[in-house]
């Protein structure tokens, strides 16, 4: 294919405005898959994204289309919308030269609508903006053509109107896309310079890289090199990605695809590493900043002996999600297990499912916390929630774009969720690091007879210890089973009891009279419990208590 013939491009948008629904129509129109009733969100391959019905992972297609007697290559990178996983957007977008910015005919511009065309203007890439369901009773395509102009400066008669559930004017998309965007800059005589922007493991073939090559060309057979660990590797197959894998002779630079090299694990097949032929090294492409996790949680198999089996699936799962960090952890209770790092709460949702369910893990996850930095010394929902007002502009008469400056921890649990239903879904919401902010933190303790419950000890705004630690004290005396003495169950700051709720005596099953296997039975499942019980002073806390206060705070 020549150079000029191809266009790599990507999809990008607010979540739901229908980038995977155009992504399947474009896929239909290219012949690269059949037109039927059944076309639903193809490139959305995992399980986890059909039950959610969203995209979490970017995916890769190449299509051929013919215009005007030329024959073009069109590689489509469809990505996630939602804010947890625009790293995944970045990271396709250094493999692309434009984007399609879809938006909403009824709800315009929302928070990822500015985020994504952000990261597509930083990274110099042709905005091609597509505003989509026009077949909605409320659609109101002009008002939005005037919303891009005036937010991103691009001309209203750029915007190209489309419904992608019934496939109106489709067609131009795929004109725009040829000539709108440039294709892309390469040398295939110069030595293979390739990026690694994706990958993923197979069972059987091991790491499968997805690649869009720079520089030069590269074969089934090649020696080639990972700039980042200076190994050696044959490559055993390479091919297009149709959108299923499709294995090719060769790969040309301006084309992306995927490449076998038995490459094992993570390490081995860093994602923005560059990988150039062997003795004829290269400069490595400039990679990706690392994510940044902001959520931490600690996660542990439900039972000990499945510790291994859960490692490698971790291992492999985060060969294809990169983003999570994990690092070594254990607990007394749970026992040994990993802290990993997400970008936000449904990106730690999602990659615990995708265990589940690809790697059929059972796991125990920790309330996540978020990352704070110690000194040791001596309104609305807004206000509630710590914020500072920075900024505020009108996109038009009905929507205003605010910007705070909030802490952290306010935000990776329910606030989106508040926002949404305090705003009947009419709020949008994205966030960005802002770096560290002094507060009055403290560090709240959990009690047991007096014993501290390390699994419990949480770091809390001052102002709200109270109501928090009131409500685990609540829920772990629903969740402890009764003993046969008293217990006290208290929330501690420093050596200041501020919330406490009492456990009172167990009677013993005896003193009842009844039906003596029915005792039996209760007593046997007692001593079977016991064996999961973990001693915090003179009191016995089962793992299952533990799991329920954990798991609903
Ligand atoms: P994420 O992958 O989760 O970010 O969403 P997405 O942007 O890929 O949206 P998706 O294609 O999944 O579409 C979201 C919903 O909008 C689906 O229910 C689609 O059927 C619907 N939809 C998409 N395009 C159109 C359209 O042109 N008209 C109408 N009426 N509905 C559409």
């Amino acid at each position: 294919f020549p150079v000029e013939n191809i266009r790599n491009f990507s999809i990008v948008a607010h979540v739901d405005h229908g980038k995977s629904t155009l992504a399947d129509r474009l896929l239909e129109l290219t012949g690269t898959i059949d037109k039927t009733e059944n076309n639903k969100q193809v490139l959305d391959k995992l399980q986890v994204e059909r039950e959610r019905g969203i995209t979490v992972k970017a995916q890769t297609a190449s299509l051929f289309y013919n215009c005007e007697g030329k024959q073009y290559l069109l590689n489509l990178i469809d990505t996630p919308g939602h804010v947890d996983f625009s790293y995944e957007v970045s990271r396709s977008l250094s493999a692309c030269q434009g984007v399609l910015l879809v938006v909403d005919a009824n709800e315009g511009i929302q928070a990822q609508t500015v985020a994504n065309f952000f990261l597509a203007f930083e990274a110099q890439l042709s905005v091609i903006p597509v505003i989509n369901k026009i077949d909605l009773k409320n659609a109101d395509p002009e008002r939005v053509e005037n919303q891009i102009e005036k937010v991103f400066d691009i001309p209203s008669d750029e915007c190209i109107k489309i419904s992608a559930k019934l496939g109106t004017n489709v067609e131009s998309v795929l004109q725009a896309v040829i000539e709108r965007i440039p294709p892309p800059k390469v040398h295939r005589k110069n030595p293979l310079r390739a990026l690694v922007f994706d990958s993923t493991f197979d069972q059987y073939r091991g790491v499968i890289a997805n690649v869009a090559l720079f520089d030069g060309v590269v074969s089934k057979g090649d020696k080639i090199v990972s700039a980042h660990t200076q190994k050696t590797y044959e490559v055993n197959e390479v091919g297009v990605l149709n959108p299923n894998e499709q294995p090719t002779h060769k790969l040309y630079a301006g084309q992306v695809g995927y490449l076998i090299a038995g490459m094992k694990n993570v390490i081995e097949a860093q994602i923005g590493d560059t990988l150039y032929l062997h003795k004829q090294p290269v400069e490595p492409l400039p990679g990706f900043k690392s994510a940044k996790p902001m959520v931490f949680a600690g996660m542990y198999p439900v039972d000990q002996s499945e510790y291994n089996n859960l490692k490698s699936a971790i291992e492999k799962l985060t060969l294809n999600d990169s983003s999570v960090t994990v690092h070594r952890d254990s607990s007394l209770a749970l026992g040994a297990g990993w802290r990993l790092g997400f970008l936000g709460l449904l990106h730690m949702e999602v990659f615990n499912q995708r265990l589940e369910q690809e790697y059929n893990a059972s796991v125990i996850l920790t309330t996540p916390t978020v990352p704070y930095k110690a000194v040791l010394s001596s309104s609305k929902l807004i206000k509630a929630r710590r914020a500072v007002q920075k900024n505020m502009i009108f996109i038009d008469q009905n929507r205003v774009m605010l910007k705070y400056l909030f802490p952290l921890n306010e935000i990776v649990v329910d606030f989106y969720d508040s926002l949404k239903s305090l705003s009947s879904g009419y709020a949008s919401f994205d966030y960005e690091d802002a770096g560290y902010q002094t507060a009055e933190l403290v560090k709240m303790d959990i009690l047991l007879n007096g014993n501290t419950v390390e699994e419990l000890v949480t770091v809390v705004h001052k102002d709200k210890a109270h109501s928090i630690g009131k409500a685990i004290c609540e829920r772990l005396k629903d969740s402890l089973p009764r003993q046969l003495f008293e217990i006290a169950i208290q929330a501690a700051i420093g050596s200041k009891i501020i919330a406490r709720e009492t456990l009172p005596i167990f009677k013993n099953i005896f003193q009842y009279g009844g039906d003596i296997t029915r005792k039996m039975k209760l007593l046997k499942r007692q001593a079977e419990g016991k064996k999961k019980l973990r001693k915090i002073g003179n009191v016995e806390v089962p793992k299952d208590a533990f799991i329920k206060v954990l798991k609903t705070r």
